[in-house]
């Protein structure tokens, strides 16, 4: 411990004498888990670099003098994840390359160079932010259904999170500050209908629980966290709800007894006129006469002229 306060001491003093000499501000934008370098050029005899990340206290990520590193100054959320481009520091390539950027390396971050004595001290400031990617969802629920939004934060350790829609102007659906939910400015209809679906937040999951849906929750929700106080609020998950999507009407109760009813009258209709048709191509075939019981040789017709035939007694 007293090493460590030493050592931001002496870091303090440090700073001190640097903002004597001239600084650039750089500003450097990464995606989370993507690696980054920073910057850092020197020219001249140098005896150390120290790379400090200046703005949450005094961290620093690591102080190094001519291939040496010293081990107890390499911050542990950087540990074989820092490191610098050249540890021999030929060329006076001071960069600092981090690995698997995460939420938290955000900040401004400072290439201290001290030369031997009688030379340029030198410092190089990085503002460096990282950026989570929005993913997108697309969720159907019917009335009744329970739906979770789902959410996942960069880093379990969560000051803010706020959940909104995007029709909803200033109104909330969810808010969670320092610790608490927080019912400021939520919308009437998300009273008692909406909570975590994991208090704890393990692993950063800040999916929402929107409990007994309506066809008037349909919309854009959006989530955003906020880390850290360095970390500006960013838009990470955002949702499209469709609640009672369109699809074939189902059959109300008693519809079933309208549909047997209507196929029933169909069916029976068919029949009859199967039957009516084949009485009559059977008629047909058996001439106008067919239907007379007793023929006699004098009532025969003939069929082509239709006369009545004239001589014929048997
Ligand atoms: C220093 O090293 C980094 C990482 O390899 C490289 O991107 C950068 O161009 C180098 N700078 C100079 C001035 O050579
Ligand atoms: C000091 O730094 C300036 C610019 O950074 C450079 O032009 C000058 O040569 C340096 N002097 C020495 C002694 O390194
Ligand atoms: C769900 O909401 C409807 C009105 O939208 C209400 O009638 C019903 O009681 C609610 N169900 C539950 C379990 O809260």
């Amino acid at each position: 411990m007293a090493a460590v306060t030493a050592w931001r001491c002496s870091t303090l003093l440090f700073i001190g004498l640097s903002m004597i000499f001239s600084a650039d501000l750089e500003r450097m934008e990464v995606k989370v888990g993507q690696n980054i370098v920073l910057p850092c050029q020197a020219v001249g005899d140098i005896q150390y670099v120290k790379w400090e990340r200046v703005n949450l206290g005094v961290d620093c990520v690591l102080k190094h003098r001519r291939g040496e590193v010293f081990p107890d100054s390499l911050h542990p959320s950087f540990e074989n994840r820092a490191h610098l481009q050249d540890r021999q520091m030929k060329d006076g390539n001071l960069s600092l390359i981090i690995r698997e950027v995460k939420i938290n390396d955000i900040g401004t971050y400072e290439c201290n160079v001290m030369r031997s004595f009688g030379g340029n001290s030198t410092r190089n400031i990085i503002d460096l932010h990282v950026s989570v990617p929005p993913v997108f969802n697309f969720i159907t629920a019917e009335s009744g259904q329970d739906v979770i939004l789902p959410c996942r934060a960069p880093d379990s350790n969560v000051k803010y999170i706020g959940w909104t829609r995007d029709d909803l102007g200033f109104d909330s659906v969810y808010r969670y500050e320092d610790g608490h939910f927080r019912p400021v400015n939520q919308h009437p209809s998300f009273k008692n209908r909406v909570d975590l679906q994991d208090r704890q937040m393990k692993d950063g999951d800040v999916s929402l629980i929107l409990k007994n849906v309506t066809s008037n929750d349909a919309g854009t929700y959006l989530c955003k966290v906020i880390i850290s106080r360095a970390h500006r609020s960013d838009l990470i998950s955002s949702i499209y709800l469709v609640v009672d999507p369109p699809g074939p009407p189902k059959p109300r109760p008693g519809d079933e007894w309208m549909v047997f009813g209507v196929g029933f009258a169909l069916s029976l209709c068919l029949v009859i006129a199967v039957v009516g048709f084949c009485t009559y191509t059977y008629r047909l075939s058996r001439g106008p006469n067919a239907n007379r019981p007793h023929q006699t040789p004098q009532q025969l017709y003939d069929l082509r002229t239709g006369c009545r035939l004239e001589t014929s007694k048997v």
